[in-house]
């Protein structure tokens, strides 16, 4: 029988790129707890209605890329394709907006999307991301978008473009969407068929298009339909952004894939990711999402980005946590070493050391070659002597100074090594 394989779009993460993944995961924390975000985590599965109505039916991650199931009971539910929607169901839920305004959010985790697997897309991936939920002001568009710069300027990426633009009020998308049909109404026949689809319900969408796009740059622009409080909402946005030293490209053909924007929307592009995939993240502000999800009017912003993306990017830039060599490889030889060698190994990790132990039965020279090749700083040997003695051998594997004392003073001794004392 051939071995079992994972499914298809899903990838296991191994060591050492574990360690890469925890780094951006806690750097990301870091950032957004700087800002006041406070950890949230919703459930990897919602009500389905909870996407159709705040995702948007008219937007592929609804139409085409949701994992959905029927519960034992007869429930419609989806595996998250996006965090913002569940999110925001918690926060109202839970009545946090009603202690603080805005409440300040961050997570991570995964997300699940049927889409066509290719590099930096998956079926099941990560997303960090905040939502700053129930204040609408450009201020928050603004610190939204700095947290995200600063995370990146933090890990240490370099050549990522910011492109902005705004959506505007729903009015302001009502005369946008009548502008759009009434260019592309009469290219009708030069559309893809989703397009002619999407004319009918979700003219938007046709911008996103990657097949038409002779067609998308005669198409309208937002800036024309956009009311004076809209224009005035997005301009103060900017010139915040530029007050932090943000740069940022203003695009006005950015209309993002999803269904619940107004005003900001932004995304984070890197040349290094190719094509169509070259978003790291992305956000905007939803006002009006909490009202479709049945919840009084609350406005929000916030943005999501891609981990296996920005890993991606962060190996293509060699950046990653400085190695730490602190482990200590515990080895016994014979029985009695190994016995006292895993009580060795105890209290070396009562005092604060990561002790790997080695009792197998393999040689002293094998033991120490492989804990040097595992990225052990020192080596903790102990044989039948030092088992009667209550003593141990301790040797720095990177200056080959050795000596040997009782489990206390190894202990100590390694612990100075490690300082670097
Ligand atoms: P999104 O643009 O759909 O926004 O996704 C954000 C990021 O998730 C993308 O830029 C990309 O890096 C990553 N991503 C999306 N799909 C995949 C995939 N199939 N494989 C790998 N990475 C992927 C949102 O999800 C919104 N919730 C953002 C937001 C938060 N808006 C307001 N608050």
């Amino acid at each position: 029988m051939p071995p079992l394989t994972r499914p298809r779009g899903t990838y296991d993460l191994l060591p050492p790129e574990s360690a890469l993944r925890e780094w951006v995961l806690a750097t990301h924390e870091r950032v957004a707890a700087a800002h006041g975000y406070d950890l949230i985590e919703t459930p990897a599965f919602e009500a389905t209605e909870i996407y159709e109505r705040g995702t948007g039916t008219g937007t592929d991650v609804v139409e085409k890329e949701m994992f959905s199931f029927t519960d034992r009971g007869g429930r419609s539910l989806t595996l998250r394709p996006e965090a913002t929607p569940g999110v925001l169901r918690a926060v109202l839920a839970a009545h946090l907006d009603q202690e603080q305004r805005p409440v300040r959010v961050h997570y991570a985790g995964p997300m699940f999307r049927y889409a066509r697997p290719q590099a930096g897309r998956y079926h099941q991936f990560w997303q960090l991301g905040i939502e700053a939920i129930g204040e609408r002001s450009p201020a928050v568009d603004a610190e939204v978008i700095e947290v995200a710069w600063r995370f990146y300027a933090v890990l240490g990426i370099t050549g990522l473009s910011l492109q902005v633009n705004t959506l505007g009020d729903p009015e302001d998308r009502t005369r946008y969407r009548a502008a759009l049909v009434a260019y592309y109404a009469p290219l009708r026949d030069r559309l893809c068929e989703d397009c002619q689809r999407r004319l009918e319900i979700n003219p938007l969408r046709l911008l996103d298009c990657k097949r038409d796009h002779g067609l998308v740059a005669g198409a309208p622009e937002i800036g024309a339909s956009l009311g004076s409080e809209s224009r005035d909402f997005f301009a103060r946005v900017r010139t915040l952004l530029t007050a932090a030293g943000i740069p940022h490209e203003l695009n006005p053909r950015l209309v993002r894939g999803l269904d619940y924007y107004s005003d900001t929307t932004f995304e984070l592009w890197h040349a290094s990711l190719q094509g169509a995939q070259n978003a790291l993240g992305g956000g905007g502000r939803y006002d009006g999402l909490a009202e479709v999800l049945g919840f009084p009017p609350t406005p929000g912003a916030g943005y999501s980005l891609g981990v296996e993306r920005t890993l991606a990017v962060c190996r293509a830039q060699g950046l990653g946590p400085v190695p730490t060599r602190d482990r200590v490889a515990v080895l016994g030889i014979g029985d009695p070493g190994n016995l006292a060698a895993a009580e060795v190994a105890r209290r070396l990790r009562r005092a604060g050391l990561r002790a790997v132990l080695d009792a197998s039965d393999r040689r002293l020279d094998r033991k120490l070659s492989s804990a040097a090749r595992q990225g052990a700083r020192a080596a903790v040997v102990v044989g039948e002597e030092e088992a009667a003695a209550g003593t141990a051998s301790w040797k720095d594997l990177e200056s080959g100074r050795q000596e040997t004392a009782d489990v206390d003073g190894v202990a100590a001794a390694l612990g100075r090594v490690l300082r670097g004392e």
